[in-house]
């Protein structure tokens, strides 16, 4: 096998078979097809797509690469979710212990932030002491004794994806649908789970900017999965604004928190439902969709799931007294940020909200960069709000940095109209 004829049949539009994927990664990864070769069939990939299969023996083959965990010796059920990237997205700090209160195997890998979107680990190591690393035996032990875990990815997942996706970035290759799903779902693959619910994002302050691409992608990640055995759903979730009211690392710890006391905010708490009682149903622990949603919010009223955090943070060393007084959380110094006129909003650019937070150094633009854990944005105002001239739009939790800058970005983000608006939240589901 030659690597300049399989650049020659993509490029030509011709299908390639699961050995000639296999070869194509197993020698990239290993460094014996430079990184020119592979740009030229990343762009042949762009222009002429891959199809179904093609894309399911990427995902595998980049699974194959480096480390699988084997999550065979923790009983029952193993689930996982992903979500394509969202401001504001704090579901799998409120999802994981809920579904852990039901008795659901919650098995979770998690990376951290980079552009506008927050990690799930960066918010967890907001709380003092929380260990973000465990060996793979401890993570397995840990699930197996209080129902939960969720770590930073340990060991060597899928290699060939991140030297892949690296060469994407700086070849214009990113956004090619294929590409990406079988990105996500090689990571997915090669994290053990049994059963994955997939939020696929769709709006302006999301990787899929329209309807009709984000089902194309949540579509062919559920094959994916699905191909390898996997039980699989996805949800459209719209990010035409940010979800919750919360954005920044600590902020958004203080926020699941608030849900998961039963106060929170209903669109965050309506997406954590929706996916918790398809993962629920996945798990054999209930049959019917709305007794499942109906059980979860019981969990999050009463209590259950709550304590089912506070024993997720005891395990991972974190600092339960801490969060008690959870305002500690947030950094001392508050900016306001003020409406200039009546109306309703009618749109919050999610994608700036996102910048803004990261101006305040919630998020990285760099791999390299630290986050600060105290600063972020609370947005007391979303879409069909009635506003008034002198309201406060938002507030910011501020150190030193980015403070004039955040303030632009969320005034311009907040547009306000006459017309009061409503957009669907869960856009479709995909089994
Ligand atoms: N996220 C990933 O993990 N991979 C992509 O290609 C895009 C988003």
């Amino acid at each position: 096998m030659h690597i300049v004829d399989l650049i020659a049949k993509k490029r030509d539009g011709f299908e390639l078979t699961q050995k000639e994927i296999k070869y194509l990664i197993e020698n990239y990864t290993k460094g014996l097809i430079p990184d020119y070769q592979m740009s030229a069939f990343l762009m042949a990939t762009y222009f002429q797509k891959m199809n179904d299969e093609e894309a399911t023996y990427l995902a595998l083959a980049m699974r194959d690469s480096g480390d699988t965990i084997d999550l065979s010796s923790i009983p029952g059920v193993k689930v996982d979710k992903h979500s394509t990237g969202g401001v504001g997205d704090k579901v799998t700090l409120i999802l994981g212990p809920l579904l852990a209160s039901l008795g659901v195997k919650f098995a979770k890998m998690s990376g951290r932030g980079l552009g506008h979107t927050g990690g799930t680990i960066d918010k967890l190591e907001s709380i003092p002491g929380y260990q973000v690393e465990l060996s793979v035996e401890n993570f397995i032990k840990q699930v197996n004794q209080i129902g939960i875990a969720i770590v930073g990815q340990s060991g060597d997942v899928a290699p060939a994806d991140k030297k892949l996706y690296a060469l994407r970035d700086v070849t214009a290759t990113v956004d090619v649908i294929p590409l990406i799903a079988s990105s996500i779902m090689s990571k997915k693959l090669a994290s053990g789970a049994d059963a994955i619910v997939l939020d696929v994002k769709v709006g302006h302050g999301a990787f899929m900017k329209t309807e009709e691409e984000a089902v194309k992608l949540a579509e062919l990640m559920v094959s994916i999965g699905r191909l390898a055995g996997k039980k699989m759903t996805a949800i459209l979730t719209g990010m035409d604004e940010p979800l919750g009211h919360k954005i920044g690392n600590g902020l958004e710890v203080y926020e699941a928190i608030e849900t998961l006391l039963g106060r929170g905010p209903e669109d965050l708490v309506h997406v954590t439902v929706e996916i918790g009682a398809h993962l629920l149903i996945d798990s054999g622990l209930e049959k019917d969709f709305e007794q499942a949603k109906k059980r979860l919010h019981e969990a999050l009223n009463n209590g259950k799931a709550y304590q089912k955090f506070l024993e997720l943070v005891t395990a991972q060393g974190g600092d339960v007294k801490a969060l008690e007084k959870k305002e500690t959380l947030l950094s001392p110094h508050t900016v306001e940020v003020i409406c200039e006129q009546d109306g309703y909003v009618t749109d919050i650019n999610a994608l700036d909200i996102g910048k803004a937070a990261m101006r305040l150094g919630a998020g990285r633009e760099k791999k390299e960069d630290d986050v600060l854990f105290d600063v972020g944005i609370d947005l007391h105002k979303k879409i069909g709000h009635a506003v008034k001239k002198g309201d406060v739009l938002a507030t910011l939790y501020v150190q030193k940095q980015g403070i004039d800058e955040a303030k632009q970005l969320i005034l311009h983000a907040i547009s306000i109209g006459s017309v009061k608006k409503d957009l669907p939240l869960i856009r479709k589901t995909i089994k």
